[in-house]
């Protein structure tokens, strides 16, 4: 059963098919990062504007590499939630036409629920129940999975996402925007040890939070505000490392507290901020030490894309968890909203 996937939750605009939930017959995405990168983030209204310019071709594109016709399709999955409502919207409208003008099956997916699902298209392996962790530009949140798109919310951030605040801390540091990548590299040439940053808390175990550890950054680069003591900002190379690895710590202590409370042996790590070699390190450190399996998606399906939005679309489509013409794009997941 081939579904098509269609994704324009932020500034990615991607189509994909994909058989039986696994098997990825296409994965088109087209990257929007040079149109915002002059603004150091994603604009929204841009994001909408070219996700309409493009969603045409790259479905188009996603059918042709899939080889496959919109007749052989039995479902059209869209991502529905959460995002940027007017990115998500030209997605749902597309998706919508698809889906009245051919008479197919429609489908909303959350995204979230997507990335977690994407580990489990990358690892056919993993068996429930498995920790999974996402961590991108707008979430870091932590699941225990218990089927596909079957997850209980352990923790979540409760401010910035951990990739937000990588891409925070490299604009502080003058550092061109995605930061992620950018931190990572300017960091291999610093100490992680050299400067002193909080590890940050938060009530529930299993919570992130990512907005005073950026605060802590700003004010070792530039001096606390108000204070007269002359400031010696330390070597942008050692706070970029320090930084890193403190929120390496708190994922990797999150995890940590997981494992021991859920008994759960398997972990999955998805989301662009998956991408960091420092955080891989730090995690391949734990899965030493614990004896865990660990589990990192290949790039293309930890970032956004839609092959994974396909994947879990099947599942809900064999469910019979269809949407009508009413569904609606909403900025949140449903737990939050
Ligand atoms: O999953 P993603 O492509 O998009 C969503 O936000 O959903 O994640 C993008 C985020 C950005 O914040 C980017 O700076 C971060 O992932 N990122 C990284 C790295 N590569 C991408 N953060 C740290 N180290 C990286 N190597
Ligand atoms: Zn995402």
């Amino acid at each position: 059963m081939k579904v098509l996937g269609i994704e324009t939750s932020c500034d990615e605009t991607a189509a994909a098919v994909v058989e039986d939930g696994r098997r990825i017959l296409s994965n088109v995405v087209a990257s929007q990062v040079d149109l915002h990168a002059v603004f150091g983030g994603v604009v929204p209204e841009i994001a909408s504007r070219a996700h309409q310019e493009c969603i045409d071709a790259i479905v188009q594109r996603a059918l042709d590499d899939a080889q496959t016709s919109l007749d052989e399709v039995a479902g059209v999955a869209v991502t529905c939630r959460p995002g940027l409502i007017g990115a998500l919207l030209v997605g749902l409208s597309y998706a919508k036409g698809l889906s009245l003008a051919l008479g197919l099956p429609l489908v909303g997916v959350d995204h979230i629920l997507a990335h977690v699902y994407a580990c489990e298209m990358a690892a056919p392996e993993l068996q429930y129940p498995y920790l999974a962790l996402v961590v991108s530009g707008g979430h870091t949140s932590l699941f225990r999975t218990d089927g596909p798109g079957n997850v209980e919310l352990l923790g979540e951030s409760l401010d910035d996402a951990a990739g937000e605040a990588f891409d925070k801390v490299a604009s502080l540091l003058g550092l061109p925007y995605p930061g992620g990548p950018n931190v990572e590299k300017l960091a291999r040439l610093g100490d992680p040890s050299a400067v002193d940053l909080p590890i940050p808390r938060c009530k529930r175990p299993f919570d992130f939070s990512f907005a005073g550890l950026k605060t802590a950054v700003l004010y070792k680069f530039r001096g606390v505000p108000g204070r007269r003591a002359p400031h010696v900002p330390p070597a942008a190379a050692d706070l970029a490392a320090s930084f890193q690895d403190a929120v390496a710590s708190t994922l990797v202590r999150a995890i940590r507290r997981a494992v021991a409370a859920s008994g759960c042996t398997q972990v999955a790590v998805g989301g662009g901020v998956a991408a960091n070699g420092h955080l891989r390190a730090r995690l391949g450190a734990l899965r030493e030490e614990l004896g865990i399996t660990l589990v990192f998606p290949p790039l293309r399906l930890c970032t956004d894309n839609a092959a994974m939005i396909a994947g879990l679309g099947y599942h809900q489509l064999v469910a019979g968890e269809l949407a009508d013409l009413s569904l609606d794009a909403a900025p949140t997941s449903r737990r939050g909203a």
